[in-house]
């Protein structure tokens, strides 16, 4: 009896062997995942409180009358959203995106500025959609991943943002769309007949109430709708966002009235000897008036922020975080670079000033600030009329040491788009043209080659060859 208990026993272990083994052995087929919707993704989009935003009811039905998503038609919906810069393209798509999130399972705003900012805004995307292990280090894994996840015939009902899409004869956007009969997507471009797409063109704000209810948030100073000043600085500022803003923020830093500011702005605008016909078109006039205004407060008020301004023409408009900003520092710096960046505290209290007055967006998920492309064009083309060698060669030089760190293998990856933007900065074309900078090279030809790596890598060829003056001396 006991041998047979024990029999049995024996027959029952190996049944439970024999079931491990084969578990162990015979691949399980792999379940289909249910797609996991994403919601509102903005990573790093430059977001303004829903209570800031003004007006634009009529383009956002417009919008939302071509790409509500509809099970009957089975095709790809798309709108091209067209206009100047600063006009507000972005905050209209973002506007969009928040009304109508519920139409939606998944909303990415993408950065289509240049094919690594794309890159880069699809790899938290590609992070969150993929198993942990999936190997994500290149452009290439987080595109394919990506495209894979929106060509899913179950998931359907996502809305792509592609926004400042405005070098369009860089890369072709199409590269970057999934090919299949579903989903919206909306460009923000400033050359919409460039883009495929129902384009819906953006304009200045129609109504004085929404200029003026700019000019109030901005400014915190309530019940101006009846104000006549405030009225002729809104109709002055001719409905362009960008421009309220700089004027409202300006007024909530000062104790200026709206008459006074007008009056000063008038006097900018009218009265530039030196330059009379530069800016001949209106909306920069408009934009660069305000935000000269806003400058010459500043450097009275906290030069150290000013100071900043002006090195920020250096770096890339996107991603500029503490480590990279004082990645260069060493002796001999002039005083207010050492001083401003060496404390952080200091830094942020001179970077906080800078978003006070709407010239700067700070960005929390990645702890970096960015700045609008119009404000950074600003900040090339006025406060470095005369080119700054001392600032070119130290963004050079944190840029460099940022490199220096990295393995060269790993130049290419994904997660050093952002670096290689500060990198094609130093090739922009006003830094290679401008001889004051010649010298600088010298001693420096070993991080120009390390710039000139990554961004080949990058697939940045042109740029690689630019790096200014590394021609000249590659033969050292
Ligand atoms: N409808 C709006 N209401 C309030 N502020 C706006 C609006 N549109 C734009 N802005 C402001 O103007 C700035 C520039 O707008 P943005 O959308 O970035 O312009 P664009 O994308 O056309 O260059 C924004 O940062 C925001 O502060
Ligand atoms: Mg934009």
């Amino acid at each position: 009896m006991a041998s047979d208990l024990e029999t049995v026993v024996d027959l029952l272990y190996l049944l439970v062997y024999l079931i491990q083994a084969v578990d162990n052995t015979v691949p399980s087929r792999p379940k289909p995942t249910k797609v996991t919707p994403l919601g509102l993704c903005f990573n790093s989009a430059p977001l303004i409180e829903t209570a800031e935003f003004v007006g634009r009811n009529t383009e956002i039905e417009n919008i939302h009358a071509v790409l509500r998503p509809d099970e009957a038609r089975k095709e790809q919906k798309r709108v091209v959203l067209g206009g100047i810069g600063g006009i507000g393209k972005t905050q209209l798509a973002i506007a969009y995106a928040r009304q109508y999130q519920q139409s939606y399972t998944s909303v990415l705003w993408l950065n289509a500025a240049s094919e690594s900012t794309l890159y880069a805004s699809l790899l938290p995307v590609a992070q969150a959609i993929s198993a942990e292990q999936t190997d994500l280090s290149t452009n290439e894994q987080v595109l394919a991943g990506v495209l894979k996840w929106l060509n899913r015939p179950d998931n359907a009902r996502w809305l792509l943002v592609f926004d400042n899409y405005d070098e369009p004869d860089l890369f072709a956007i199409n590269d970057f769309c999934p090919s299949v009969g579903h989903g919206s997507i909306i460009v923000t471009t400033r050359l919409p007949d460039l883009a495929k797409g129902k384009i819906v063109r953006v304009q200045p704000l129609q109504s004085i109430e929404d200029s003026l209810s700019i000019l109030e948030i901005r400014s915190g100073r309530s019940g101006i709708q009846e104000d006549s000043s405030a009225k002729r600085l809104a109709r002055r500022l001719s409905g362009f966002p960008l421009a309220l803003v700089t004027a409202g923020a300006f007024l909530r830093k000062s104790t200026m009235t709206f008459e006074q500011y007008l009056d000063v702005y008038e006097r900018k605008w009218n009265i530039n000897p030196r330059r009379p016909l530069r800016l001949q078109d209106y909306q920069d006039r408009t934009l660069y008036t305000t935000w000269n205004l806003s400058y010459n407060r500043l450097r009275n008020e906290d030069p150290d922020a000013a100071q900043m301004l002006r090195l920020m023409a250096y770096f890339d408009n996107q991603n500029v975080w503490y480590d990279l900003l004082t990645a260069g520092l060493m002796d001999d710096l002039p005083e207010w670079l050492q001083t401003t960046l060496e404390d952080k505290t200091d830094f942020e209290g001179a970077m906080a000033v800078l978003v006070d007055y709407c010239l700067l967006e700070v960005q929390h998920t990645s702890q970096s600030y960015s700045m609008h492309s119009c404000v950074h064009d600003w900040t090339l083309s006025e406060l470095n009329t005369t080119m700054s060698p001392e600032l070119y060669w130290y963004a050079f030089n944190c840029v460099a040491k940022i490199i220096k760190n990295v393995d060269r293998d790993l130049f290419g990856y994904v997660k050093y788009n952002y670096v290689s933007r500060h990198a094609r900065r130093l090739t922009h074309p006003r830094f290679e043209t401008c001889d004051e900078l010649e010298a600088g090279i010298v001693g420096r030809e070993d991080k120009a080659m390390d710039i000139a790596q990554m961004l080949k890598e990058q697939v940045q060829l042109s740029a690689a060859e630019q790096i200014p003056h590394l021609d000249a001396h590659r033969g050292l």
